[in-house]
This record gives C-alpha cells, structure tokens and sequence, in this order.
C-alpha cells in the first residue's frame, strides 16, 4: 500500500473492524483521540441502521465520528448536526421497486427474511445461507431484468442486502468526498466483509483489511490497494495506520 499521500478522511466498517475486541478497540480510541494536528474526517459506514450504530458506538467508547454511514450505504447522517442528509436519499428512489425485490426476494429457495429492525425503505436484508458466486450472480440477473433499480450485497456467507443501485458502502463515501471537495486518494478505509468491498474499490483509496477478513472480501479487493494486516479487528486497523505513518509504533 502506497503510503505518499496524506491521510483527509478515515472511513471505518464497525463489526469485526474496530469492534469485535474490546481492548483493541479501546486501544484503538486512545490512540485516535491523541493524534494531533490535522486529523482526519472520520466516517463510520455500518450495515446496522442508525440508531443501533449510535447506541453500539458508545458503549464501546469509540471516538466521535463526523459523519454515519448506515444500512449498507443507504443513509447518511452527519453527526455534528445530527441531520439526515436528503440529498443522498433523493438519488436512491431513482428506479428502486422496493415491493417487487420482495415479491422476488421471497420465492427464493432456502431464503429467509431478517428481523423486521434489519429493513428499511431503501433496504430489503435476508439471511441466504453458503450461496455460491454463481448463484448471488443469476440473483443480480433476475433483478435487473425485472428493472428493480436494485443491487445485491452478500457478506459473510449468509447475509443478503438489496439496496438502490446508487447506494452502497463505496458509493456513500465517494458521493461524501464529492460533496465535502475533499480527493478520494486522501481516504482510508477498512472493512471485513462483503458488504465493504464497494469502499476498497473506490478510485484512490488506500485499504486496510484486518486479519480477520472473510476470503470474499480479499477476493473482491485483489487487484485494490490495501494492507492487510496480521491482527485482527481494530488492532488489525492500528496496524494498517502504523504502516501509513498515522499511529507511531
Ligand atoms: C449488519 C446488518 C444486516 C446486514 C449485514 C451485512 O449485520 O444488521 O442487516 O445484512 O450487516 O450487510
Ligand atoms: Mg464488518
């Protein structure tokens, strides 16, 4: 991983990233909350939906983030005003035929519908269990020529998103970068699973994948630049920042 360029926004996964083990994750905090001039913007991007994130954000001490990316990519709260930005959402009913990726989600062989506190308007969130590429592929087929607006995200070998086609991890932040005038080759991100790949393929970007990362991901993020580390989680991330120069040793 290229490590030449300054370091304007870090944009973090949560589960299996900064979380997943607490004194990694408390070593982590410290030492965000002690770096010193210029630190970077700091995005947390979830698959959990807002208030769940908030909620799980500070019973682990983690430091205050500038922005919430939540639900997979599907919402965008800035957390200095606490305002849900609209512009975002505006973009994300383009073509998206909520009900009828349900008519279609729901026949599937083996599939089965996450708790009614996983969905929203802009995401339909099943658990599939060990689905093969092939199969996540003829899903994406089906969806597109029933012109649902939708894509598919597939995460750790059982979780299945379908949200707007505008949305996603990746382009939340790059739609974030645009509007804050900042260049994407100055964001960092790290994530664990399929659902953050989208963040990793962000032209520019540098990566940091912890040791625990599922194969899918480093599948996806091959050819992307990123450091995966040796440790996991967030002492996986303290390493990819000591590797960029942010943490010292
Ligand atoms: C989180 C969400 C879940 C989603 C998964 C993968 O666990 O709660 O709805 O399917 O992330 O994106
Ligand atoms: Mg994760």
């Amino acid at each position: 991983m290229s490590t030449t360029h300054n370091v304007r926004i870090f944009c973090s996964d949560l589960d299996g990233t900064l979380l997943g083990e607490s004194s990694s994750t408390e070593d982590f905090s410290k030492r965000w909350k002690s770096l010193e001039s210029a630190k970077p913007l700091l995005i947390y991007s979830t698959g959990r939906l807002h208030d769940d994130a908030l909620k799980v954000i500070t019973e682990a001490g983690l430091p205050e983030a500038d922005f919430l990316v939540s639900g997979v990519g599907t919402m965008i709260h800035d957390l200095s005003t606490e305002s849900f930005n609209e512009d975002f959402a505006a973009l994300l009913d383009e073509s998206w035929q909520r009900d009828l990726v349900h008519q279609i989600l729901k026949g599937l062989e083996g599939i089965m519908a996450q708790p009614e506190i996983q969905q929203h308007r802009w995401k339909s969130s099943w658990f599939w269990q060990d689905r093969e590429e092939a199969q996540i592929e003829a899903l994406r087929e089906t969806l597109e020529a029933a012109a649902t607006g939708a894509q598919v995200v597939y995460s750790s070998d059982r979780d299945l998103d379908v949200i707007p086609m505008r949305a996603n991890k990746g382009n939340a932040l790059k739609w974030l970068c645009e509007k804050l005038g900042i260049p994407t080759s100055t964001a960092v991100v790290a994530g664990d699973s399929g659902n953050d790949a989208s963040m990793f393929l962000v032209d520019g970007v540098r990566g940091i994948a912890p040791a625990n990362s599922e194969p899918a991901l480093l599948a996806a993020i091959k050819n992307a630049d990123h450091f995966h580390s040796s440790a996991s989680c967030a002492a996986g991330v303290v390493q990819g920042f000591q590797h960029l120069g942010l943490f010292k040793s």
